[in-house]
């Protein structure tokens, strides 16, 4: 992820010296970070309904900048409560796992700091908007630079309790585009990739999940049992890890949770797709992935779900306009899969670059229901921002 200088500025500042900002509060942050004695996390039961998602200070940030540069004061009071919802934290890069030590310093003993890992090897192989750093045959720098630095920090921190979600869009992407040069060459370093994430970093305080795609992506008929037993292949590739509860869902996506009849039900080929919500693809993505062999409990984000019914294609995935922030991160969801909605992908972040003459230039970033102009997949958008304060459901 690429940050805006200013962004990066506010940040460091913040490490430094812990911002109070009251007016941005609704309860003072508590400074004690993690629990008086070792977390053991029991992935055989649902995690969320004993720790809450952590705001973390990351986002915080971008959002207190973001709610200063608001001069509509209605608005800028409920931007301000944005910066208190829990989500998750991208370690995008070798370089951004520097923001893993200052953002578990005041994570409270109820709390659960979110990571999401993402710096595979030829990553975002059938995308261009987040290529990442490592070229396809750098599996060992992946393993050493990147998992290795991470896994000794997790480790030097057995008080704070960590809810991982593994590498987003990577397994999906081997089942449905295995037909792109790209992705085929990506392959192999995405399998053991995530074996290699998933064995290393299966320690006591963590959680994972690994991503699942959505609705919309795996949940066609043709794909369920594939893409369960690509899930399933890297979960036993890496020893069957105890500390493995799941998958995670619609993780930077669009798609509703129990919408009846889902959003693209009416389409001609929604005959070949069962789970026309998110809800409808744990009823079968579930038991798929039971009988490849995994534990199938999940998290679904809801970051940026709240409206419906904005893209012209399922597949659209790009800085959808009209879009709004969607329900907070609650561990009630009333579905036995389910164990908690989050928010993954941070709203204001963007998706990719509308710049078509960016090199990480996608065309899903210049359709008509992208949200234009954009910045690059990371940066910060501040008007896409305010629209998912103003759009958001329930409202703030
Ligand atoms: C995109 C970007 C990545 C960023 C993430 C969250 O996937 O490529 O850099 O961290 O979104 O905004």
């Amino acid at each position: 992820m690429k940050f805006s200088n200013s962004a990066a500025l506010a940040f460091a500042a913040t490490a430094i010296a812990a911002p109070s900002t009251p007016t941005l509060q609704e309860k003072p942050r508590e400074v004690q970070a993690g629990c008086a004695s070792a977390v053991t996390l029991d992935a055989s039961t649902n995690v969320w309904k004993k720790y809450t998602l952590h705001a973390n200070k990351f986002y915080r940030t971008e959002v207190e900048a973001a709610v200063a540069a608001i001069s509509d004061s209605s608005l800028a009071a409920k931007a301000a409560k944005v910066a208190n919802v829990g989500s998750f934290l991208w370690l995008d890069s070798i370089e951004n796992i520097g923001k893993l030590e200052p953002a578990l310093e005041d994570v409270p003993c109820d709390h659960i700091l979110g990571l999401v890992i993402y710096d595979l090897p030829g990553r975002d192989c059938a995308a261009k908007a987040s290529n990442g750093e490592l070229a396809v045959g750098e599996l060992s720098r992946y393993k050493t630079e990147y998992i290795d630095a991470i896994v000794k920090i997790l480790k030097a921190h057995p008080k704070t309790a960590f809810a991982l979600v593994i590498e987003p869009d990577s397994l999906p992407n081997l089942v449905t585009n295995s037909d792109l040069q790209t992705c085929k060459d990506s392959a192999s370093g995405y399998r053991d990739g995530v074996a290699y994430a998933l064995r290393n970093l299966n320690l006591p305080n963590v959680v994972m999940y690994i991503d699942a795609g959505h609705g919309g992506w795996l949940g066609w008929d043709a794909n369920l049992k594939p893409g369960a037993q690509e899930l399933a292949k890297a979960y036993k590739a890496a020893g069957s890890p105890k500390q493995v509860r799941g998958i995670a869902t619609n993780v930077a996506g669009w798609n509703q949770w129990d919408l009846t009849p889902g959003e693209f039900s009416k389409a001609s080929d929604a005959k070949y797709n069962k789970c026309q919500n998110e809800k409808l693809y744990l009823d079968n993505f579930g038991p798929a992935l039971k009988s490849a062999g995994m534990p199938n409990h999940a998290i679904v984000d809801t970051g940026r779900n709240g409206v419906s019914g904005l893209r012209q294609e399922w597949g659209n995935w790009c800085n959808v306009n009209g879009a709004g922030f969607g329900v907070r991160p609650t561990s009630s969801t009333g579905h036995d899969l389910a164990d908690a909605f989050v928010w993954v992908k941070p709203g204001g972040e963007s998706d990719g670059t509308s710049d078509s003459s960016a090199t990480r230039y996608d065309s899903f970033c210049g359709k008509s229901d992208a949200y234009q102009p954009s910045p690059e997949a990371g940066s910060w958008n501040q008007d896409y921002f305010e629209m998912l304060v103003k759009n958001a459901k329930p409202s703030f």
